[in-house]
């Protein structure tokens, strides 16, 4: 078959990607112990655009997750713990001067890879975060008034602990929004964890992990995302679901527009990962509390009457009618 074939159904497109994503979720499977659903995410996050938090406790696997959806494609990875004294020249790169040529030249920083790991984000300092939620947003590293694009796919994936506040600096919600999912991974079930602990008996599993797709493949899985098909009553249902957020007396801050442009992404994700070349509700169902709920500032009352923001999302879902 030749490409233009390819390129010209709908059906086909959607059916490589579903096929893509399948065996990347797979490949995850072999090594981290964590729901289905939490590996599909970080699938739809990547076909999607997108850049991902993980946020949970530590040693739940968060740094592994994202190392092992990074050896799983093929493409240029790096790494970056964050930490107080981390400038944000550690992160774009810097100019320097060349003495043989006379000249500044530019030494590209960590941040120009296809996958970037950052490793607890919340404790690098506010300026250094957001030199990098910059270059997540525009793509681009600007030093000295030039600018240096950051070749797609171009994916961050942020890990962040929620329990430590000493030396930290958490994310404002405004941050938080250049975010499109946030994942926990959670505790495995007891057979799952027992498992574990003989498979890491003697080596760990993730450094034998291979890689399952092409730089090319996951290019096109992107692309075949972003054409499917999204009816206008659908564009409409998504602003609806922005706007409760917005006038929900639970909470401080609703959802931006920018929240409502990462839904539909994802969406259009699952639905290419499910084999259709159309968005259905429930596409923008399954994957809303995951792109809104990080975004959300809940009132104090709401906080401490101990509400969580994913649950806000669910109520939110259940009384805002689908279009038919
Ligand atoms: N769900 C899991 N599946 C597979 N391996 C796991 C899982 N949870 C923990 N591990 C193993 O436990 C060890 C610690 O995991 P990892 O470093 O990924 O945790 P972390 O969440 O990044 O921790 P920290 O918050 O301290 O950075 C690794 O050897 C990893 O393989
Ligand atoms: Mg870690």
């Amino acid at each position: 078959m030749d490409e233009q074939a390819v390129g010209a159904d709908p059906g086909l497109e959607a059916s490589r990607t579903a096929e893509l994503a399948d065996r990347v979720v797979a490949n995850l499977q072999r090594v981290m112990h964590a729901p289905d659903e939490t590996l599909q995410f970080s699938v739809l996050c990547l076909l999607a655009e997108g850049h991902l938090i993980i946020e949970d406790f530590p040693g739940v696997g968060k740094t592994s997750l994202a190392k092992a959806l990074a050896r799983s494609v093929d493409c240029a990875f790096s790494r970056l713990q964050f930490t107080p004294d981390l400038l944000p020249s550690d992160v774009t790169g810097v100019n320097v001067f060349n003495q043989r040529s006379n000249e500044f030249e530019f030494r590209p920083g960590p941040v120009f890879a296809n996958i970037l790991l950052v490793d607890e984000i919340n404790r690098a300092s506010p300026k250094t975060q957001s030199a990098l939620l910059e270059c997540m947003q525009e793509r681009q590293v600007t030093i000295d008034g030039v600018s240096y694009v950051l070749p797609p796919p171009f994916m961050v994936m942020a890990t962040q602990n929620p329990i430590e506040y000493e030396g930290t600096y958490p994310l404002p919600e405004a941050e938080l929004d250049r975010f499109t999912m946030r994942i926990a991974i959670g505790y495995p079930p007891l057979p799952d964890e027992a498992q574990m602990l003989s498979e890491q008996a003697t080596d760990t599993p993730l450094d034998r992990l291979e890689c399952v797709a092409s730089a090319q493949e996951v290019l096109d899985g992107i692309e075949d995302a972003k054409r499917v098909f999204v009816e206008e009553s659908l564009n409409r249902y998504v602003v609806a679901l922005l706007r409760q957020t917005r006038s929900d007396n639970r909470l401080y801050l609703g959802a931006s527009p920018r929240a409502g442009i990462a839904l539909l992404r994802v969406a259009k994700a699952r639905a290419i990962v499910a084999g259709r070349d159309y968005v259905e509700p429930e596409d923008i169902k399954a994957v809303a509390p995951t792109v809104l709920a990080h975004r959300l500032i809940l009132a104090p009352e709401a906080r401490s009457s101990g509400l969580d923001a994913e649950d806000l999302v669910r109520s939110i879902l259940e009384r805002t009618p689908v279009p038919v």
